[in-house]
C-alpha cells in the first residue's frame, strides 16, 4: 500500500519508517524543508535508538521517501496519516488543533481517489467529525474515510513499541476502512498485537484516557514517596508490593521527579478541557495535574534543605536534563522548572546530557553545558541525577573526582544508598 505520513516528527518519522520496513511505500512529508533535506541526506534530526539505521536502510531501498510537497504526496497515496503536533493552546489548556485543521484543508483538494485519512496525532473527541466536515466541503462522502488510529509509542523505545505494540486501536465508523487497516496492521497482529476496532470518538478518547491514567499512576507513587520519606519506609518495597498485584501492575509505579515530556502534561490538560466542554468533571485528573505541578516545588525544597538553605553561590550539577532517557526531547522536562528556579536563587549550574547541549538553557545565565560527566561534577556542591540514562548507572564517583565530596541527590533511585554512602558521599534519593 502507498502511505503518506504528514508531519515527520517523533511519531510520523518512526511510524513511517517502520511501515516502510514492513514493505509499504511510504512518503514522509513535512513543511520544515530543513528537516526534509537533512533526512534525504540520511541525517535524522531526532535522537531515537535504532532510528537512523532504519531510515538509511529503507531510504536506500526506495521504500521510504521524503517530501515537502503535501498535495503531490497525498495524491500518490492510499492512506494518509496525520502526525502533526497538537500542543497546548497558548494561554489555555485545550489542544491547539491549528496544525490538524491546516493539514485537513490542504489535503482536501488532493483527494483524487478513495483515501483513508487517519489521525495518528493525539486529538480530542470530535476532531475526526470536524476533519470530515472540512473534507466534505471539497469531496463526496464516498471518496474518503476519516479514522482515528492513536499512537502509543514511547520516545526512547519508539521502534520497539511500534513494532511490538500491546494493542492497535482503530476508530472507524465504516467497515471498508476498518478492513483495510486490519490488513495494513496484519504483520503486527500476527505477532500478537490486539486489534481493537471502536467508534472514532472512542479511539480518540482511549488515547487521552490511557495517558491520563499513566500520569495518575506516576503521581500516585510520587505522593506515596513523600509519605515514605517521613515514615522511614522504602518506596521501592511499596512499588514492588503493589505491582505484584496483577490488577495494578508494576509499570509506571517508580517514584521520581514530576512527569514531563511531550504528551502527559499536555494531554492531561486537554482531556480536562474536553470534559469541561461537555460539562463533565474529571476531578481525579485535575488533582493529578495539581500534584504534578507541585512535585518540582517539593524537590526544590528538598534541595534547599540539603544545602542548609544556602543555595546562593552553590555549584549544582544536573546529570541528564531530558524528561526521560534515550531521547533528546526537552518538552516539559522537569529540568526546565528546576534549573531556572535554582539559578534565580543564586546557584550556578553545570549539566551533562548524553544528547548534548540544550538550546532551552541558552538564555539563562549561569547554566553551562559540559561535555563529560567528569567535567560536569568537578567542583560541585550537589549532583542531581535527573534522568535515568544508562551512562549514569555505574559512575564511580570516588574515582572520578578526587578530593572534594559533594552531596548526591538521586531523583531516579539508581544507586544503592548503603554502597554510595560507604564511599563517603552524602546520598539522598526519592522515598527511601
Ligand atoms: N512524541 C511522542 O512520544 C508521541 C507519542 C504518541 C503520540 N504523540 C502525538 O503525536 C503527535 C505528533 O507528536 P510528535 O512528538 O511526533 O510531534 P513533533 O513536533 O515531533 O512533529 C510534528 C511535525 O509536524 C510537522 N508539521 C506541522 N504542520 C505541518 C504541515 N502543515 N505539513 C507538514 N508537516 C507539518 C512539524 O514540522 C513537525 O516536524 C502529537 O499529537 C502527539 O501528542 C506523540
Amino acid at each position: 500500500m502507498k502511505l503518506c505520513m504528514i508531519g515527520t516528527g517523533y511519531v510520523g518519522l518512526v511510524s513511517g519508517v517502520c511501515f516502510s520496513d514492513f514493505g509499504h511505500d511510504v512518503i514522509c512529508v513535512d513543511k520544515d524543508n530543513k528537516k526534509i533535506n537533512s533526512l534525504k541526506r540520511g541525517i535524522v534530526p531526532i535522537y531515537e535508538p535504532g532510528l537512523s539505521e532504519l531510515v538509511i536502510k529503507n531510504f536506500k531501498n526506495k521504500k521510504l521517501h521524503f517530501s515537502s510537497d503535501l498535495k503531490d504526496s497525498v495524491k500518490k497515496s492510499d492512506i494518509i496519516f496525520i502526525c502533526v503536533g497538537t500542543p497546548t493552546k497558548k494561554g489555555g489548556s485545550s489542544a491547539d488543533l491549528t496544525q490538524i485543521y491546516d493539514v485537513s484543508k490542504e489535503l482536501s483538494t488532493s483527494i483524487n481517489k478513495y483515501k483513508i485519512i487517519i489521525t495518528k496525532s493525539t486529538v480530542p473527541v470530535t476532531t475526526g467529525d470536524e476533519i470530515e466536515k472540512i473534507l466534505l466541503k471539497k469531496n463526496k462522502k464516498n471518496k474518503f474515510s476519516v479514522v482515528s488510529n492513536p499512537e502509543f509509542l514511547r520516545e526512547g523505545e519508539a521502534i520497539r513499541d511500534f513494532t511490538y505494540p500491546d494493542r492497535i486501536i482503530v476508530g472507524s465508523n465504516d467497515k471498508k476502512s476498518n478492513k483495510i487497516l486490519r490488513n495494513l496492521y496484519s504483520p503486527l497482529i500476527s505477532k500478537g498485537a490486539q486489534y481493537l476496532n471502536t467508534s472514532r470518538r472512542a479511539a480518540e478518547l482511549i488515547k487521552y484516557s490511557s495517558n491520563a491514567f499513566l500520569a495518575t499512576k506516576i503521581t500516585f507513587i510520587n505522593e506515596l514517596a513523600n509519605l515514605c520519606e517521613k515514615t522511614n519506609i522504602n518506596i521501592e518495597d511499596i512499588s514492588i508490593g503493589m505491582g505484584l498485584d496483577k490488577r495494578i501492575g508494576s509499570r509506571f509505579l517508580r517514584a521520581g521527579p514530576a512527569y514531563g515530556g511531550s504528551c502527559f502534561p499536555k494531554d492531561t490538560k486537554a482531556i480536562i478541557s474536553t470534559a469541561d466542554k461537555f460539562k463533565s468533571d474529571l476531578s481525579v485528573i485535575k488533582s493529578v495535574i495539581k500534584s504534578n505541578k507541585n512535585r518540582s516545588n517539593i524537590l526544590l525544597n528538598k534541595v534547599n534543605n540539603l544545602l542548609n538553605k544556602k543555595i546562593k553561590n552553590k555549584k549544582i550539577t544536573f546529570l541528564g536534563v531530558t524528561f526521560k532517557a534515550n531521547t533528546d526531547d526537552m518538552r516539559d522536562s522537569p529540568s526546565l522548572t528546576m534549573i531556572p528556579s535554582l539559578v534565580k536563587k543564586g546557584a550556578s549550574i553545570k549539566y551533562y546530557d548524553p544528547t548534548g547541549y540544550k538550546i532551552e538553557f541558552k538564555k539563562i545565565k549561569n547554566v553551562y553545558f559540559k561535555h563529560t560527566i567528569k567535567e560536569a561534577i568537578a567542583g560541585s556542591d550537589l549532583v542531581i541525577i535527573h534522568t535515568e540514562w544508562n551512562d549514569f548507572k555505574s559512575i564511580n564517583f570516588k574515582n572520578l573526582v578526587k578530593g572534594k565530596k559533594f552531596i548526591i541527590y538521586d531523583l531516579r533511585n539508581i544507586y544503592s544508598p548503603s554502597k554510595i554512602k560507604a564511599q563517603g558521599f552524602k546520598y539522598y534519593s526519592i522515598g527511601r
